[in-house]
């Protein structure tokens, strides 16, 4: 057995162990963006992190195509490796830079410290709280935008289901708490633009769900080519194929189910819940959408970035 998996196993004994005691935790604001309080209370040591150059950081506003995101670029890694791919859970292939022990994934920065780079770190931290080790160390960074809409509606779903995430409260209600900025990793409005405001600077593939989901062999290219790597037409068709939708949702090593189900709750929505563009219809009101879309013009005024709700 791998070290990963003997260590994989290790987590999913804690997580269970700990699970009676998991609950929802609270927010604290770190410099006016609401983080889990543990998170907050280790601020001063995820902002101290030191990447090496060649670590990726695959950056996105939760819910947004992260883990997706995650797959293409681990299988891209391995050239389309299946086998490689399902050496353990996302988090552990991939940690999560800011997460702490008691939440349910492992510690980002316990992690990181035992592997060696390259490393693909994930982020849900608006630019501004990216630790700046990664720009000073010219390291190269993906981020993955979804229309505000979708976003909000998997959230609304994810916080649901996620024992660990501040209580959603009804769906009218965390409408305005999205327009507001008061979810978990702070405003989308001022996520989505901090990135792209800075994506020339920095060097960042900014990426968009939607051309995802209308054309994932196009962009899983354009992240092969940012990542300097060529893979075979034929290995560019498995890792298509393999980060589809059906085949992540049924895959033990992408869909969460590694996270017992007092702390996911799958029960109430599955992890890999749609992977839809355009769901939003299903959830919105005519008059909740008027009430979004007048807001979205006014928080957005500033900085055009081509989102579509539709594909
Ligand atoms: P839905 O809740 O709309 O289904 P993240 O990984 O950032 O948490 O994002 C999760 C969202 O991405 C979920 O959206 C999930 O279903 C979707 N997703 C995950 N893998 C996907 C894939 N291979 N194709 C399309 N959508 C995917």
């Amino acid at each position: 057995m791998s070290g990963e998996n003997e260590e994989q196993l290790s987590y999913s004994d804690a997580i269970k162990k700990a699970s009676p005691s998991i609950t929802r935790f609270p927010v604290i604001p770190v410099r006016g963006v609401p983080l889990m309080s543990y998170i907050a209370q280790n601020w001063d040591s995820i902002w101290a992190f030191r990447p090496d150059p060649s670590d990726l950081l695959i950056a996105t506003y939760p819910k947004a195509g992260t883990t997706w995101t995650q797959e293409i670029v681990d299988l891209l890694y391995h050239n389309g490796d299946a086998e490689a791919c399902r050496r353990a859970p996302t988090p552990v292939r991939s940690p999560f830079l800011e997460i702490f022990s008691p939440a349910p994934i492992p510690s980002g920065l316990d992690l990181l410290e035992k592997m060696d780079p390259p490393r693909v770190i994930k982020t849900h931290l608006p630019f501004q709280l990216v630790p700046p080790g990664f720009w000073e160390n010219k390291c190269k960074a993906i981020y993955v935008a979804r229309n505000a809409k979708d976003n909000l509606v998997s959230y609304y779903h994810f916080d649901c289901m996620n024992q660990t995430q501040p209580e959603p409260g009804p769906w009218e209600g965390y409408i305005h708490k999205f327009m507001r900025g008061e979810l978990s990793w702070g405003s989308w409005y001022d996520h989505v633009k901090g990135y792209w405001v800075e994506r020339e600077k920095r060097n960042i593939l900014y990426l968009f769900y939607e051309d995802m989901k209308e054309n994932p062999r196009r962009e899983v290219e354009r992240i092969m080519r940012y990542l300097d790597l060529s893979v075979s037409d034929e290995v560019l068709s498995r890792i298509v194929q393999l980060t589809s939708f059906k085949n992540m949702k049924e895959n033990p090593m992408a869909n969460y189910s590694f996270i017992p189900e007092p702390v996911f709750c799958q029960s109430i929505s599955p992890f890999m819940r749609k992977g839809e563009v355009g769901d939003w219809n299903n959830h919105f009101t005519p008059e909740q959408s008027e009430m979004f879309d007048e807001d979205y013009e006014k928080q957005m005024k500033d900085i055009k970035i081509p989102f579509r709700c539709q594909i």
